[in-house]
């Protein structure tokens, strides 16, 4: 019995820490439930395009940048301006740790998202946004989705 508490216990702390890989029409629907859907004028096609050529809706996603910097999660947040990883100075305009941008949760990457998606650039501060998707016609990413 309380092996089995423990197990729980184990198997709960661990889905609140791993990271998943959204299917499409999941993240769609989760983007959408945010607010996104039209968020500074971006469709929600737009936003999933952006997160495919990002992390391939991969949550677990961290990237090493070469200016010591890392990307991280399904939106590919930058540590040198967006989330704080403790080892160097950094703004963390999100102020969030960029550890707690890798799990199945992303309600706090999308709020990170939309801060950046404020600045002057928009959608354009993602480099798989400007490269595959910008000027595009994305109606095949909702495509089949129930939303
Ligand atoms: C998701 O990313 C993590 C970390 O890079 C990796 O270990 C994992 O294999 C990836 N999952 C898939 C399905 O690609
Ligand atoms: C975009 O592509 C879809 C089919 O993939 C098509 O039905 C639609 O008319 C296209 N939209 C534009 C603006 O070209």
């Amino acid at each position: 019995m309380k092996f089995l508490l423990l197990l729980q216990f184990l198997v709960c702390l661990a889905s609140r820490v791993a990271g998943k890989v959204y299917g499409r029409c999941e993240l769609a629907q989760v983007l959408k439930e945010a607010g996104l859907e039209g968020y500074r004028g971006h469709p929600l096609a737009d936003w999933l395009c952006m997160a495919f050529y990002e992390s391939r809706f991969n949550t677990s996603l961290v990237q090493h940048e070469f200016d010591g910097s890392t990307s991280n999660g399904i939106f590919q947040i930058n540590s040198r301006l967006w989330c704080g990883d403790y080892k160097h100075f950094q703004p963390n305009k999100c102020q969030i740790h960029c550890s707690d941008l890798l799990t199945s949760s992303i309600r706090d990457d999308i709020v990170c998202a939309m801060r950046i998606a404020q600045g002057p650039r928009g959608l354009g501060a993602w480099m798989g946004w400007s490269e595959h998707c910008a000027g595009r016609n994305l109606t095949i990413w909702l495509d089949d989705c129930e939303l």
